[in-house]
């Protein structure tokens, strides 16, 4: 089966809570199950940076319903590739925050040394979150309480 990986860069318009984060995943995990997508999503500094792999056309339709949620902006698409591998094949929807992007894996790879860095680095994003993803536990991660 074709896949293919997405990943893009957003801002949010005020700082999202836990609630909010945790509401956001719910939909997502759900929806992604069906549409066959596993990802991580990251939020760190108002910023969303998230990928999304699965069957080519699921990973563009998700992609458009995202473009439209009025919960994020000044959405940039970093990356989309056709790949043959998942990296988050265990996740419907991984999640790092605070606890989980350090500093100093946010310094590795980021030109600008922090996360908002990423947002214009595509190939350090995608370095970020290549290596960001097997120090998480695996599993669908809710954001801390
Ligand atoms: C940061 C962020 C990440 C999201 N991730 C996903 C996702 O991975 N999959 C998904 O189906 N929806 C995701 N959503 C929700 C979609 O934007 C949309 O609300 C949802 O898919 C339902 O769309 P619909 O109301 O048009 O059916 C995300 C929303 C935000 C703000």
């Amino acid at each position: 089966m074709p896949l293919a990986r997405l990943v893009y860069a957003s801002l949010t318009p005020a700082p999202v809570s836990s609630r909010d984060l945790m509401e956001i995943l719910e939909v997502a995990r759900f929806r992604n199950r069906k549409d066959g997508i596993t990802g991580l999503l990251c939020y760190a500094d108002r910023r969303f940076l998230q990928v999304l792999e699965g069957p080519p056309e699921a990973v563009c339709e998700t992609f458009y319903r995202l473009l439209r949620d009025s919960r994020h902006c000044e959405i940039r698409l970093l990356d989309f590739r056709h790949t043959a591998n998942r990296l988050f094949d265990d996740w419907t929807m991984g999640f790092a925050g605070v606890a989980e992007i350090t500093n100093d894996i946010v310094a590795k790879h980021s030109p600008s040394g922090d996360f908002v860095g990423f947002a214009s680095a595509p190939d350090a994003a995608l370095a970020f979150v290549t290596e960001l993803g097997p120090l998480l536990s695996s599993g669908d991660l809710a954001p801390a309480a």
